[in-house]
C-alpha cells in the first residue's frame, strides 16, 4: 500500500491527526495495535482547554461535547480550613470543559469511519524503516495474519508513552529527559451524582485528593499513595472514608455523596520528554513524545496541540514549504515543557511529602495561587491553557 502519511496508533493524536490531515488534502492510512472495541471503550484523561475545543469546533468534531461535557469557569482549592474558588475567566483565563477522552475518541472515530479513512486495527509487529531516506515504509502484521507493508512519504509514530516509533531515533540525536515521583495516584470512578460543579483539588496533611466527574451521574476521583501501595489494600470502604476526611465532608456544610465504586486502580505519577519531535521523515505526537503528572490535566491537550501544529505543518510542506515541519519539534516542544514545568510545580503544590517544613511552603503557595491577582492568573493561564503555537 502507498499513502502520504503513515500514521501509527489510532489514540485520540493519531485519530484526530488523519481527520487534519484530510482538511488539509493529505491523504492517510492509519493503524493500530489494538481493536477498534478496546480503544473506544478505554477510560483516560477528560478535561480539555479551550484551545483545544476551537480546534474541535472547527474541524466540525464538538457536536457531543457541545451536548455532553460540562463548560467550566474555574476550580476549587482546598486546604483544612479553607476552599477558595478560583474563576480562570476573571483572571484573564479561558473556561475548560470536562469530557471524557472515550466520548472524544468515539465522536471522532466516527467521523473518521464516515469519511472511509483507512484505518487497519488488530496490527502486530509494526516496526519503521527507512526513516532516514525519502522513502519511509512501515511494516507489520494484519488481523487475518498477513504481512502488510505501507510506503509513505512521511511517518507519524502516535502510539502512545509504550509504542515502537520514539525508538527510530538514533540514539546520538535522541534524548529523554524524565523525572520520577515518589507517589501514585488511587483513581476511582463511583456512579453517584457528582458533589461539586467545579472539579476540587485539595491539599490535605494525609495526601492529596482529587473530585472531578465525567457526567451529571458519574464522579471521579483521585487521591495521592505511595508508589509501593496496592489496589488491594485499599477497599471501598476505605477509600470513601479517606476521600470523605481529605476532601472535609461535613466541614462548612459540604458534604461527600458516595455510591458504588465501578473501577479503581493505582498508576504511578510521571513525567517524560523525548526530543527531538522530528527526525528526517519520522514526527512524534501524542504520549509517544511526552507524558506528564496528570495533576494539570494537560496529557490530551498537548497531544490535540501537537497534531494541530503537525497537520498546518504537513499541509504547507505539500504545498511547497517545509519551513513549519523544520520547526515542528521547537514549536512543539515550547508548549510541551510550558506544560510540563506547570504540571511538575501545580504537582508539587498539591502533593504532601510528609516534610512539615514542606507542608508551611505548600500552604504558602496555595494561599498565594488564591489570594493574590497574579498569582491566580498565573494559575489560570496555565490551567485553561497556552496558545496551541506557543511562542
Ligand atoms: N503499533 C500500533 N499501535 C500502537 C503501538 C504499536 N506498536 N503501540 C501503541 N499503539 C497504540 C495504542 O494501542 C494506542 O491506541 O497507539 C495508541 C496511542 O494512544 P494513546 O496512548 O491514547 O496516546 P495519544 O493518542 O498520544 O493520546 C494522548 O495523552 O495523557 C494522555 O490520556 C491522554 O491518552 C491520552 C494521551
Amino acid at each position: 500500500m502507498k499513502t502520504r502519511v503513515a500514521i501509527i496508533g489510532a489514540g485520540p493524536a493519531g485519530l484526530l491527526l488523519s481527520h487534519l490531515l484530510e482538511r488539509e488534502g493529505i491523504e492517510s492510512i492509519v493503524v493500530e495495535a489494538k481493536s477498534s472495541e478496546f480503544v473506544r471503550g478505554r477510560f483516560r484523561a477528560g478535561l480539555l482547554e479551550a484551545a483545544s475545543v476551537d480546534v474541535l469546533d472547527a474541524a466540525g468534531l464538538s457536536a457531543g461535547l457541545h451536548k455532553n461535557g460540562l463548560q467550566h469557569r474555574g476550580i476549587y482549592v482546598q486546604w483544612p480550613g479553607a476552599k477558595r474558588s478560583v474563576d480562570f475567566v476573571s483572571l484573564g483565563g479561558r473556561p475548560v470543559w470536562v469530557y471524557g477522552q472515550t466520548e472524544l475518541t468515539r465522536d471522532i472515530s466516527d467521523a473518521r469511519f464516515a469519511a472511509g479513512q483507512q484505518m487497519y486495527y488488530n496490527v502486530e509487529d509494526v516496526a519503521l524503516h527507512d526513516v532516514d531516506s525519502t522513502a519511509p515504509y512501515l511494516t507489520g502484521i494484519d488481523a487475518t495474519g498477513r504481512a502488510i507493508r505501507i510506503d509513505a512519504d512521511v511517518i507519524v509514530g502516535c502510539d502512545g508513552f509504550a509504542g515502537v516509533s520514539r525508538g527510530s531515533i538514533p540514539e546520538p540525536i535522541q534524548r529523554s529527559y524524565e523525572r520520577r515521583y515518589p507517589h501514585s495516584w488511587l483513581g476511582f470512578f463511583a456512579d453517584v451524582a457528582p458533589s461539586t460543579d467545579q472539579i476540587i483539588f485539595a491539599w490535605h496533611p494525609d495526601g492529596f485528593a482529587m473530585h472531578t466527574m465525567r457526567s451529571a451521574s458519574i464522579s471521579r476521583f483521585h487521591l495521592q499513595v505511595p508508589n509501593d501501595d496496592h489496589i488491594t489494600n485499599w477497599s471501598d470502604d476505605r477509600i470513601w472514608e479517606a476521600t470523605a476526611t481529605r476532601l472535609g465532608s461535613g466541614e462548612n456544610g459540604w458534604t461527600l455523596h458516595t455510591g458504588p465504586i465501578t473501577e479503581k486502580s493505582i498508576l504511578p505519577l510521571r513525567c517524560r520528554v523525548t526530543t527531538p519531535m522530528r527526525h528526517a521523515r519520522l514526527f512524534l505526537a501524542g504520549d509517544a513524545a511526552h507524558v506528564v503528572p496528570p495533576t494539570g490535566a494537560k496529557g490530551l491537550n498537548l497531544a490535540i496541540a501537537d497534531v494541530t501544529l503537525l497537520a498546518r505543518a504537513l499541509g504547507a510542506w505539500k504545498r511547497g514549504d517545509e519551513s513549519l515541519a523544520n520547526a515542528y519539534s521547537d514549536t512543539a516542544l515550547r508548549r510541551v515543557w510550558r506544560a510540563a514545568e506547570f504540571s511538575w510545580s501545580w504537582s508539587s503544590a498539591l502533593h504532601t511529602t510528609g516534610d512539615a517544613f514542606g507542608d508551611q511552603l505548600q500552604l504558602a503557595q496555595l494561599e498565594w495561587l488564591t489570594s493574590s491577582p497574579s498569582g491566580g492568573a498565573g494559575l489560570a493561564e496555565n490551567f485553561s491553557g497556552v496558545p496551541i503555537a506557543f511562542a
